[in-house]
């Protein structure tokens, strides 16, 4: 299997072959104070192409020094007039103009993104319109973040003011990197802060062309840094760095425990968006077409590296063998394959790693006793290629239950009636995300009220918009991304009190 065929060229046009220039035209560096800068150390890392195991190009390798420079950077853009001194308006102007860089760039950008993720090109098309999206919703915020006036006696005057944090480090996964690029950045900067952003060393490319496209765009020096490297140096420095006010970090919940303790050296605020295993319940009532259609889409998303993708198929006991056969038929017609042929529903895993790691839950999944009913191999011998694979009969204590595997595996778990539901759906460590199906609008509440989650779908699963908080219960993270939430995780309040 090989990236593109000519064939596949001629449907894909203009974006790929910019993102091939792009990736030809020269070395990619570190963004720190405007400059593109190799890294001190010298150290470049190569990053591939997941669909051929092909090396994309090399990328410096940030480590602890390059962290130092880009933190003054930082700093300095936090303290100068031309970034502190600008009028909400003026910060709302520089965001639009980025969403209309990117909107600009976006067959580019898509096209770098499947490249270097592996992610279907349709796939990586509508997450660049959602990072275009995120850029105007948080354009709206600056002149809506204000504080109180607050009630005191006749003699005095108590206001607050909501302030910027300071430094913000970002650590973003690979999973769906320019998103999680653009969702850090842009809300950082809405309130003022200034960013040090590493993207993961799996997927930096598209971060890097977007620092670029910041850049143009004539956002001063230094209010972004981008410094692609490596978790445990470059991402620990971070973490470590006495220079930066707040960590915000996604990715699994074992690093996010890691940062917590990390940050604690000069008490940063944190936010974390980590790991889940979401239940999707289907009750009998529930229109089973459009559940089982968006149980198969969310599994299989992303070839199933989504945090909050529906990983847990509760189905009432009456329906369990109907639904593991359709969702099961359903999935067998999803074809993996090219990120760039038309028809593919999935492409290859991240890695070499993630291949491995996949493998091993479905091993599991067959020698803890659940039944495969769908999939469960490799796909080729080239590239990261997995089968969607359906498992029935699924004990929620089973690994394929209680992990997040990252892959394209669903684990269908019948249940006997609405508390049983409900208490399955709950038992587990993770509360990122949640969805029920029913025609019966009391118990769509109820339930929706009832689980332990971030974020609950009734009747659909996975829709995202900007004004819908994004965060974890339990041990999914803490924080919200999105919504007011997200203002108030990158703000800090200042309580005036003046003696008239
Ligand atoms: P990871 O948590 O190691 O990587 C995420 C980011 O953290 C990357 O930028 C990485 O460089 C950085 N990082 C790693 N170790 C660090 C450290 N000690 N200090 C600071 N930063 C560090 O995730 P990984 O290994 O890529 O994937 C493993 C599993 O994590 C996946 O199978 C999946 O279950 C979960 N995951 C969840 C994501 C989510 O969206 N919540 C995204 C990516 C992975
Ligand atoms: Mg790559």
């Amino acid at each position: 299997m090989s990236a593109t065929t000519s064939a596949e060229e001629l449907t894909i046009g203009a974006g790929y072959r910019q993102a091939i220039q792009w990736i030809q035209s020269g070395p990619k560096r570190l963004l720190v104070g405007g400059e593109w800068v190799e890294a001190q150390s010298g150290k470049t890392f190569e990053t591939l192409n997941p669909a051929t195991e092909e090396t994309l190009t090399r990328v410096a390798e940030a480590d602890s020094a390059d962290v130092d420079a880009a933190v003054i950077a930082a700093r300095r853009a936090f303290e100068a007039p031309s970034w502190s001194a600008l009028s909400p308006h003026a910060r709302t102007r520089a965001l639009l103009k980025m969403a209309d860089m990117v909107e600009r760039h976006a067959d580019e950008l898509a096209a770098l993104e499947s490249l270097d993720n592996g992610m279907p090109l349709w796939y990586s098309t509508a997450m660049v319109n959602a990072v275009v999206d995120t850029f105007r919703y948080y354009a709206g915020w600056p002149s809506k973040i204000f504080g109180t006036t607050n009630p005191t006696e006749s003699s005095a005057f108590m206001y607050t003011l909501r302030e910027p944090l300071g430094v913000c480090g970002q650590i973003i996964p690979w999973n769906i990197p320019l998103l999680m690029a653009a969702i850090k950045i842009s809300n950082a900067l809405a309130c003022g802060n200034t960013v040090v952003l590493k993207p993961a060393e799996q997927a930096p490319l598209t971060s890097l062309r977007l620092g670029e496209l910041i850049q143009e765009s004539g956002l001063p020096p230094g209010v972004v840094n981008i410094i692609p490297g490596f978790g445990p140096t470059a991402g620990a420095a971070m973490a470590l760095h006495p220079g930066i006010d707040k960590i915000a970090f996604t990715g699994s919940t074992a690093v996010g425990k890691q940062i917590l303790q990390y940050s604690a050296s000069n008490l940063k605020k944190v936010t974390l968006e980590l790991g889940g295993k979401s239940p999707n319940i289907i009750f009998p009532d529930a229109d089973l077409d459009r559940a089982l259609q968006a149980a198969v889409k969310t599994f299989c998303g992303n070839s199933g590296q989504v945090c909050s993708a529906g990983t847990r198929l509760f189905v009432h006991e009456s329906l369990h063998d109907e639904v593991a056969d359709r969702v099961s038929a359903l999935a067998g017609t999803f074809k993996v394959g090219s990120p760039f042929s038309p028809d593919t529903k999935l492409g290859p895993l991240i890695s070499q790693r993630q291949l491995e790691r996949v493998r091993s839950c479905i091993d599991a999944g067959k020698s803890e006793g659940a039944s495969l009913r769908q999939g469960g191999s490799r796909v080729g011998d080239t590239g990261f290629f997995v089968e969607p694979t359906v498992f029935s009969h699924v004990a929620n204590g089973m690994k394929i239950a209680r992990e997040e595997i990252f892959g394209p595996v669903l684990s269908i778990i019948p249940f006997k009636d609405e508390d049983d539901a409900v208490f399955q759906g709950n038992d587990t460590d993770y509360g990122l995300a949640a969805a029920v199906w029913t025609r019966d609008v009391s118990r769509a509440h109820k339930v929706a009220r009832a689980l332990k989650a971030g974020r609950v779908w009734i009747n659909t699963y996975g829709e995202a918009d900007p004004v819908m908080a994004f965060g974890g219960y339990k041990q999914s993270g803490t924080g919200r991304e999105f919504g007011a939430e997200s203002i108030e995780a990158y703000t800090q309040t200042k309580a005036v009190l003046l003696r008239l």
